[in-house]
């Protein structure tokens, strides 16, 4: 079988009104005594770039392991493109905020792997081929042959992207991908993404608890309250990419908004210890 390529046809660009992909509809959670979510409901439209934005410790990566059936709910439902998440894995594709690369593999091997993993029908050469489509998408074509120890922060990052790529997924799970790298690599990776974005159609969910890098990159943020868990607001944003938080703008008014909102958050969490 041959897979045409991995860059999809945009889904949300063409038009007509995008359909959901990922619906949560009253869903609920609990570590043993522990509630992190009580009815928590949203959807997420085909093509759409959210961010889950939320202080440390609400359950932003809950939703992400929820999303790829790695946690069970204890009530509500989850739907991926229609399906529950225990038959929608080869809809997903991960990336998180270390590369996890395998060192013994060369960047090209470590893309190769995604799909080997998988098992998805594609011959050696076909997954080759993906696996050097992806690597020149992420701007790393001269440097499939490195080992991981050999390539920086943001070039690791970026390998981790294309083997996310490469199992051509319908949904990119994102948890802090660039948080762990400097300031000038984290803008840079963040212009890349948004241009893969809007090449392939993907849709992502971004976890973040950057408030400027949430407004930068996201459609729609899902600001999330501290625990007990809910959403405090979904902020469609609806300015034009590249953006830009300068001093007086309605994106940086925003901004002052949600650094308010955060502060009320740790706050209330004083208050409670
Ligand atoms: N397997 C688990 N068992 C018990 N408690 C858990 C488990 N996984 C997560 N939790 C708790 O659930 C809450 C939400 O965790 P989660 O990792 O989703 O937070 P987060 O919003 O991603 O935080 P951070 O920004 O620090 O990454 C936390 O209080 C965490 O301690
Ligand atoms: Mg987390």
């Amino acid at each position: 079988m041959t897979r045409s390529t991995t860059i999809a046809t945009p889904m949300a660009f063409a038009g007509a009104p995008a359909e959901e992909i990922i619906r949560f509809d009253r869903v609920s959670v609990r570590f043993g005594d522990q509630s992190i979510f009580e009815d928590l409901s949203f959807s997420i439209r085909s093509g759409e770039f959210v961010c889950i934005l939320g202080p440390s410790g609400c359950g932003k990566s809950t939703i992400l392991r929820l999303i790829g059936d790695l946690l069970p709910v204890a009530a509500g439902t989850i739907e991926i493109a229609g399906a529950p998440p225990h038959e929608s894995w080869d809809k997903l594709a991960y990336v998180f905020q270390s590369p996890r690369l395998v060192p013994w593999r060369t960047a090209f091997g470590n893309v190769m792997l995604g799909v080997e993993l998988r098992r998805l029908p594609l011959d050696h050469a076909e997954i080759g081929s993906l696996a050097r489509t992806n690597l020149e998408f992420v701007g790393l074509a001269r440097d499939a042959g490195k080992y991981p120890r050999m390539l920086s922060g943001g070039e690791r990052q970026r390998v981790a992207i294309a083997r996310a790529l490469t199992v051509n997924p319908l949904i990119i799970l994102m948890d802090e991908p660039f948080s762990a790298l400097d300031v000038n690599t984290r803008q840079r990776l963040r212009t890349e993404l948004l241009s893969i974005w809007r090449t392939t159609g993907k849709t992502i969910v971004f976890v973040t608890h950057d408030i400027d890098e949430a407004l930068i990159l996201a459609d729609r943020i899902l600001l999330l309250s501290a625990k007990p868990t809910r959403i405090l607001e979904a902020i469609e944003i609806g300015e034009p990419r590249p953006r830009r938080l300068e001093s007086g703008s309605a994106l940086s008014q925003r901004r002052d908004r949600l650094v308010a909102s955060f502060e009320a958050m740790e706050t209330q969490r004083e208050v409670r210890s």
